[in-house]
């Protein structure tokens, strides 16, 4: 490490805008996200919480066999995947799996919602067409200052997400932004087409991204498309091209379509090269790497483009892919977390996050970590003043909706009601026409 280079080792847990203070020999039981840069000073954008959350329901491959012409065997083979999560709960929606992992890195970050200047939700499987998914989490979590918006880039809108967030950060505009990966993939999934049904999961992975005087973070990222493989991973139907009719439901096209063989030589071209020029871009090579998070769609794919081409070995790979099939835009934060489970993230190691996906879309980030991963230890008082904040946001919630409906049905103030009746043009009476039939 330079010299003039901190990890976030160096900082004790403070509150944010604080001076930073030195500690030595010591490291910190709680997470805490290292204080706000001083203005003027140096900006970096450091990933300073995580969290995931997906549905309880496992399906199993063998689950699987029950429902279409597959075998264990074949999807294990060809795939690598065990078992995947399903929201079977209706109310276990995108913006509610978004919502419980953004708490949960508010949490490990240790910063009030209200702190939160962005929310960045990736997703492929929204709540609805509008509004967008965020602000469906916003509401949820109380970020009450923070703007809201979708991504879609597919399965690369996570690392997309992440390469905005740098941006803003970078730009001064932003403090605090939250990266959200979520996907209720299994609502838009043909249940009868073996070709997809076995491949994806339903989750959602989140990152706070705060602005940081703590040298490295999201330090590169490389992001690229080319439509004209549009159609080869598809929801074709309940969009403006083909709005939802009686015809397109009966047909299934508001259901995913894929063109697997050539996604998956695609996936293996794009990889690597965009591996290769985020860590170029960050002053790296390959042998500087500590740990690849590739998007986890499918074993062999990662053998034959992160493993095999860039020779990165296998123990600095990370890959949970058995356990969730493929989360689509959630994969990478899922894993991110997982991996910080499993003691392989500690500060100063270098990250690279890779993925491709619908559009056709690929990105790639080279990440310095920053800051310690130790379980936070938080204190009953804590833990309990942070559920009521929750229920606060929910209570606001229902206030504000209450609000809005007493001022559609009470009374307007009579003089407001008189102008406004003035000003309404009264309906013309309907002309006879002399000489109709009618008459
Ligand atoms: O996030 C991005 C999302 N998309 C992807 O990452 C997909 C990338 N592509 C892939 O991962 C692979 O292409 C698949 C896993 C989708 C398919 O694997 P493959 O080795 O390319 O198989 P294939 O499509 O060439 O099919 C081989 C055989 C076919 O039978 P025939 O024609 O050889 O008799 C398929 O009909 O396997 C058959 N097959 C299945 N058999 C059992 C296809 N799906 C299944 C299945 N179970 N679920």
């Amino acid at each position: 490490m330079a010299e003039n280079e901190r990890s976030g080792l160096d900082y004790a847990p403070g509150r944010n805008g604080a001076s930073p203070t030195p500690i030595k020999d010591e490291a910190p039981t709680q997470t805490t996200a290292p204080p706000l840069p001083q203005p003027g000073g140096a900006r970096y954008a450091q990933i300073v919480g995580w969290g995931y959350h997906v549905p309880s329901k496992v399906i199993t491959n063998h689950d699987l066999e029950q429902i279409v012409d597959t075998s264990d065997e074949w999807i294990r083979t060809r795939t690598g995947i065990e078992e995947r999560r399903v929201a079977a709960d209706p109310n276990e929606t995108t913006a509610s799996l978004a919502a419980a992992a953004a708490r949960k890195a508010l949490d490990v970050a240790d910063v009030h919602p209200s702190k939160v200047d962005l929310i960045i939700c990736s997703t492929s499987s929204p709540e609805y067409i509008f509004p967008a998914t965020a602000s469906v989490v916003q509401d949820a979590i109380g970020a009450v200052n923070a703007g809201a918006f979708d991504l879609s880039a597919a399965c690369s809108g996570f690392v997309y997400g992440l390469a905005m967030a740098r941006g803003h950060i970078l730009a001064g505009d932003a403090e605090y932004v939250l990266v959200i990966g979520a996907e209720t993939l299994s609502r838009i999934v043909d249940w009868t087409d073996r070709n997809t049904c076995v491949l994806f999961g339903d989750g959602a992975g989140a990152v706070l991204v705060a602005a940081s005087d703590v040298p490295g973070g999201i330090m590169a990222t490389e992001l690229g498309s080319d439509g004209s493989g549009a159609d080869m991973l598809i929801v074709p139907a309940g969009g403006s091209a083909h709005p939802a009719s009686l015809e397109t439901v009966s047909n299934g096209s508001h259901f995913i379509k894929m063109e697997g063989k050539a996604v998956f030589r695609f996936a293996v071209r794009v990889m690597a090269e965009a591996t290769t020029k985020a860590l170029s871009r960050a002053g790296l090579t390959t042998d500087d790497v500590d740990l690849v998070i590739p998007h986890q769609a499918n074993l062999r794919i990662v053998q034959n483009s992160v493993l095999r081409q860039l020779k990165i070995p296998e123990d600095r790979v990370f890959v949970n892919l058995q356990r969730y099939g493929n989360t689509s835009t959630a994969s990478i934060p899922i894993a991110l977390c997982e991996a910080i489970e499993a003691k392989k993230v500690k500060p100063g190691d270098n990250l690279v996050f890779v993925g491709f996906g619908g559009g056709l879309t690929w990105a790639a980030c080279a990440v310095k970590w920053g800051v310690p991963t130790a379980a936070p230890e938080v204190g009953w008082w804590r833990s309990t003043r942070r559920q009521a904040g929750y229920q606060a946001a929910a209570a606001r919630s229902m206030w504000r909706r209450a609000v809005r409906w007493m001022y559609d049905v009470w009374p307007a103030d009579p003089e407001e009601a008189a102008a406004e009746d003035n000003e309404t043009p009264k309906p013309e009476p309907t002309k006879q026409v002399s000489g109709s039939r009618n008459n």
